[in-house]
């Protein structure tokens, strides 16, 4: 006996489609335009969309960051992405300088244990390779533990920020193993010269945090690591957060010539901007103290074009939240201590499938490549992962187009005082999540098990 999805239309890149869908145990057992109910519990989707569940490949749960902790554990972050319909993350572990890779793998396993409600994977941020680069056999290490995806920081000098020789070296071992190297493309160092100068100038406060981050910065790292990668034997690179139409075109001219390179844009970068957001009253603007930095609006446009044209593959969020009232403030008098992030794992579904479906930039399939069948496939989960098919794990969603529903902190199930989209209104929400067949969500309420979800060991994927 299974759980029969009946009379809604599936939707996945390629196709919409009505049919029935059978859940049996964790598993999709069946997509048919019409399955036999007898001995099933039917569930009735007529006039609701059949969705695989979201993938947000870019979060940053229970992470130390500028002098403090993001504000979701992964209970309440993986609880808050499911209610927004999103059922699969990957997080990033962070090596400590001077440790192996293996230490903190182990670290952010532990973070996860007993407390995701939803699968997760990890991707492993590399800061340090070790004496006479001893650490490079680390990568081979977490390819076969199913971390096979890398990460490094271009920006943040003295944190996280690591030069080109030591991209070039974990570059040239990548493109050996075929895994995926996702880049913080920003010059570091040329940011830190000017927010030296606007501090000595006196301009301390939050707006000058994205002041002092030009496009340019952010296009510049983009080339160059690009730049890197094709000398290291074209290894495959994924350019997070890409924030800005320079940077776009960097990812479009070298996927013209032909390179492994992909890229995500995030829902904060498609929706608010510098002048719609920002320039408020007092400390607000750290809440927006984010990096990259919001843009001006004249941006949103082509980000949205180079979605559609798939020049982007992937809307992931970059979830990095800290409260305004004990967080942020940290920064008071002086913008370069605002713990840099924001919060939006709950949102990413219902504001992209709004701004892009309902709003005619994207197709209905598109949004269905963009949030969940593209990362699949980009992040060596697919087709596990990324699609409603028989064999594939039952996370799915019921969308119903027509829902209504207003974004404010007030309901919200993120850990921060405040929202980035507060007041934006939407049609279009999950009304049931399920996760490996489990029925998770439903209306809005998280009703699955706390510590249910699990640590997905991913593929390296075929490019
Ligand atoms: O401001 C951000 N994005 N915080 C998280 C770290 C990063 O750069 O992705
Ligand atoms: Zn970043
Ligand atoms: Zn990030």
């Amino acid at each position: 006996m299974g759980t029969l999805i009946q009379g809604g239309k599936v939707v996945s890149a390629a196709s919409t489609q009505q049919a029935d869908v059978l859940i049996e145990g964790e598993k999709i057992a069946q997509v048919a335009p019409r399955i036999d109910p007898a001995g099933h519990t039917v569930v009735d989707a007529t006039g609701l969309l059949v969705l695989p569940g979201g993938i947000d490949v870019h979060t940053h749960l229970d992470m130390p960051f500028g002098g403090t902790m993001s504000a979701d554990d992964y209970e309440w972050g993986t609880r808050a992405a499911a209610i927004g319909g999103t059922t699969t993350i990957i997080d990033f572990a962070i090596q400590s300088m001077g440790k192996p890779m293996s230490e903190a793998l182990a670290t952010w396993l532990a973070k996860a244990k007993d407390k995701a409600c939803i699968d997760y994977a990890l991707h492993m941020v590399v800061t340090d390779l070790g004496p006479n680069d001893a650490w490079l056999d680390d990568i081979d290490r977490m390819v076969a533990e199913g971390v096979t995806s890398f990460k490094i920081f271009m920006a943040y000098p003295n944190v996280l920020m690591v030069n080109d020789a030591m991209i070039f070296k974990l570059m040239q071992r990548t493109a050996k193993l075929g895994a995926l190297v996702c880049v913080h493309a920003e010059n570091g160092t040329v940011i830190d010269v000017v927010v030296q100068q606007a501090l000595a100038a006196g301009k301390t406060g939050p707006l000058y945090h994205a002041l002092t981050r030009s496009v340019l910065a952010e296009a510049e790292a983009v080339h160059r690591v690009i730049a890197i990668a094709e000398m290291a034997g074209k290894a495959p690179v994924y350019i997070v957060h890409v924030s800005c139409a320079e940077s776009m075109q960097e990812v479009a001219a070298a996927r013209q010539r032909g390179l492994p390179v992909t890229a995500e844009t995030c829902i904060q970068y498609l929706v608010l901007s510098i002048e719609d957001d920002m320039g408020k009253p007092g400390f607000e603007d750290a809440k927006y103290v984010f990096t990259p930095p919001l843009r001006e609006k004249k941006n949103q446009q082509p980000l949205w074009q180079a979605l559609h044209d798939d020049v982007l593959q992937v809307v992931s969020t970059d979830h990095c939240p800290f409260r305004f009232a004990d967080q942020k403030t940290l920064g008071l008098g002086n913008f370069t201590k605002i713990p840099n992030g924001g919060p939006a794992i709950e949102n990413r579904m219902q504001l992209t499938y709004h701004h892009g479906v309902n709003e005619g930039r994207m197709s209905l399939e598109r949004f269905v490549e963009v949030t969940a069948e593209a990362p699949a496939k980009i992040f060596g989960m697919y087709p596990k992962k990324g699609i409603i098919a028989a064999g594939s794990d039952a996370d799915i969603l019921l969308w119903d187009p027509a829902a209504r529903y207003t974004i404010t902190a007030a309901t919200q199930n993120m850990h921060t005082d405040y929202s980035i989209f507060e007041g934006f209104q939407v049609i279009g929400n999950a009304r049931q999540v399920y996760s490996r067949g489990e029925l998770v969500v439903e209306e809005g309420k998280f009703i699955g098990r706390v510590g249910r979800g699990e640590f997905l060991h991913r593929e390296v994927a075929a490019r």
